[in-house]
């Protein structure tokens, strides 16, 4: 069994191996009370695109398990008009300047102490650091000093998640409570952000555009969410993938493979495995036929994992580029801020093992956790 299997079954026992069944039953299969599973690239991708026919709102939606916690105009939740104005003023948040600006400011520091405890020859457990690292870019992004809110940022996020579960489509009024308490940890203090009304920051450009600041806020809710589990799941994977796959020294030589490997490594690992839609009018998907109300489940997972095991040399096909940051009007906002920053962290460790080479001396899988990911990963120089 590779280490990623013992990483997704120890996050989903159960669901992992059902939702890889299903794939080999069929590219797009009705399960009766899951919804209509997508397992193939390009049927997931025509889903995504197809705004006319299918919805994030909705019933048994994405909007339905987090509006209660994050509030009604968070993107993730959003459709047409408003949703693409939303994201047009906060692209400027996302472009390569505006991300390097905020990744040297957060995570260059980190980063820069994270190689030099690994050249001095401490044993180092990556995991700590990806929360740290991805915690303190969400705390920048959102106006607040990551000095103080890069821990609550990520621990707000697992809160939350943590009581998600693939068979609930919804959470209960006590969660829900409990969740936006968690929150609020981090989205009270960004109040000030919304005041200052700085536009280098989520909350001023909401204010830019006239939204409210209890709006404003729950944007800062939603990039919690979506911006920092999975970057933390990501980046102890990928060095993990590298270190049993013999790359780390190859690659710490040749920085130019860099894209590759981690394009790689995301398809192998997918932090957001599934993506839930809602049909909003009747249609196909491949052979079965889809009444409006019904529930999709793309499973990234499967469509990614269809090509195989970890082989950065093996070029994605254009059905698969970048299916694991999605797809249409919802593809992923905070991607070029999340290559930058897993770009940093890993250019700490490659730089360190050219000066001392490293192995993984020790790792855990997280059990039952809805992203899968290590608990700890230690590495340690030679
Ligand atoms: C490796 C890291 C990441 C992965 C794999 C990832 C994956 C995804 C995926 C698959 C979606 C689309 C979901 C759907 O259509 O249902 C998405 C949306 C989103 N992501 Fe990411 N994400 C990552 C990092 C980030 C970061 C760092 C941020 C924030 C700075 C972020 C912010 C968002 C937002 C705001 C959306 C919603 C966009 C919209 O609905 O218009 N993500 N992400």
């Amino acid at each position: 069994m590779t280490a990623e299997l013992r990483v997704q079954l120890g996050a989903h026992p159960v669901a992992y191996p059902l939702v890889r069944g299903l794939a080999r039953l069929g590219p797009a299969v009705r399960v009766p009370r899951v919804g209509v599973v997508v397992s193939d690239a390009a049927l997931a991708r025509a889903v995504l695109t197809d705004t006319a026919a299918f919805a994030k709102t909705g019933p048994g939606s994405p909007a339905a398990l987090w509006t209660p916690v994050v509030g009604p105009a968070v993107l993730l939740n959003m459709e047409g008009e408003a949703h693409a104005r939303l994201r047009r003023t906060l692209a400027e948040l996302f472009t390569p300047a505006a991300v390097t600006a905020l990744c040297a400011r957060v995570a260059g520091q980190r980063c820069a102490a994270l190689r030099d405890r690994l050249v001095g020859g401490e044993p180092v457990d990556l995991v700590p650091v990806a929360r740290d690292v991805a915690g303190a870019v969400i705390a920048g992004l959102v106006g607040l000093d990551a000095r103080d809110a890069a821990g609550p940022a990520f621990d707000a996020a697992a809160a939350v998640t943590g009581m998600v579960r693939l068979t609930r489509p919804s959470l209960t009024p006590r969660q829900v409570a409990r969740g936006r308490a968690a929150l609020a940890r981090i989205t009270a203090p960004a109040a000030g952000a919304y005041r200052a009304g700085d536009p280098a920051t989520v909350p001023g450009r909401m204010r830019e555009l006239g939204l409210t600041e209890h709006e404003a806020l729950g944007a800062v809710a939603a990039f919690v969410l979506t911006g920092t589990e999975t970057v933390a799941s990501f980046v102890p994977r990928l060095v993990a993938l590298l270190s049993d796959h013999g790359l780390l020294a190859p690659v710490a030589a040749d920085r130019a493979r860099v894209d590759a490997v981690v394009a790689e490594a995301l398809r192998v690992t997918v932090p957001s495995p599934v993506m839930l839609r809602r049909a909003v009018a009747p249609t196909r998907i491949g052979g079965v036929r889809v009444r409006a109300g019904d529930r999709v489940v793309i499973a990234t997972v499967s469509a990614a994992r269809a090509r195989g095991g970890f082989d950065p040399d093996r070029p994605h096909p254009p059905e698969l580029r970048r299916l694991w940051f999605g797809a249409g009007p919802h593809f992923c906002l905070g991607m070029p801020l999340a290559m930058t920053q897993v770009r940093l962290v890993l250019d700490a460790v490659l730089d360190a093992h050219l000066a001392r080479p490293l192995r993984v001396t020790r790792r855990r899988v997280a059990r039952r956790v809805l992203v899968p990911a290590y608990r700890e990963l230690v590495v340690s120089g030679a």
